[in-house]
C-alpha cells in the first residue's frame, strides 16, 4: 500500500509540484491525499488543483491564537488520515504538542545543510559566512525549529560570483530532487 501524504504549504509550492509529479510515476511509493495552505491564494494551491488533489486553506489570521489555528489544522489532517505530513515551504511554527503528536510522521525541507544555517534567509547568511558549499536537508521535525533527524541532504557549490538568487536556483533544483526521495 502506498504511503499517504498531506503536504502543508504557504507559498508558490514548487516543492509541492515536484512531489505531486513524483507521486504520479508508476513506481511511486506514496500518494498525495491533500494539500493545506495557511495562506489564501498561495500559488501551490493551483498545483494541487492541476493534479486533482484536494486543496484546503486554513488561514491562521482567521484564528485568535496558535492553539485555535492548530486545532483546525489537526482536524483537517485527521480527516485526511495521512501516514505522513510533509512541510514544503510551510511558514508557521508548529507547537511542541503538534510536533510530538506526529513524531516521526512529520518531515520538513530546509534550504541549507543542517545543522548549519537554521532559520530564515539562509542563502544571505551562506554568502556572509563565505562557505564554499551549501545545500538542502529533509529532516524529521522536532519541537526545536529546523532540528531533528536528517533523512537526506544534497550539497551544491557556492561560487565567488553567486548572489542569493543564483544560490537559490541551484539549491531549489536539489530540493525538488530530494524531497520525493525522502
Ligand atoms: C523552499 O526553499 C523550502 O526549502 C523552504 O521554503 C521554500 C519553499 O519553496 N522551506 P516552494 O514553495 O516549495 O517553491
Amino acid at each position: 500500500m502506498k504511503l499517504s501524504v498531506v503536504v502543508l504549504i504557504s507559498g508558490r509550492g514548487s516543492n509541492l509540484k515536484s512531489v505531486l509529479e513524483a507521486a504520479q510515476l508508476p513506481d511511486s511509493r506514496f500518494q498525495i491525499v491533500g494539500v493545506i495552505s495557511n495562506v489564501p491564494g498561495a500559488g501551490g494551491l493551483d498545483h494541487a488543483k492541476a493534479h486533482d488533489v484536494p486543496a484546503f486553506v486554513i488561514d491562521h489570521k482567521a484564528f485568535s491564537d496558535r492553539a485555535a489555528f492548530e486545532a483546525a489544522l489537526a482536524s483537517k489532517i485527521n480527516q485526511l488520515a495521512p501516514g505522513l505530513i510533509c512541510l514544503a515551504g510551510f511558514m508557521r511554527i508548529l507547537s511542541g504538542d503538534f510536533v510530538r503528536a506526529w513524531r516521526d510522521r512529520l518531515i520538513n525541507i530546509h534550504p541549507s545543510l543542517l545543522p548549519s544555517f537554521k532559520g530564515l534567509n539562509t542563502h544571505a547568511r551562506v554568502l556572509d559566512a563565505g562557505v564554499r558549499f551549501t545545500g538542502c536537508t529533509v529532516h524529521f521535525v522536532r519541537p526545536e525549529t529546523d532540528d531533528g533527524p536528517i533523512i537526506i541532504q544534497a550539497a551544491v557549490p557556492v561560487y565567488a560570483d553567486d548572489s542569493e538568487a543564483t544560490i537559490a536556483v541551484r539549491v531549489l533544483a536539489e530540493e525538488h530532487r530530494i524531497l520525493p526521495l525522502a
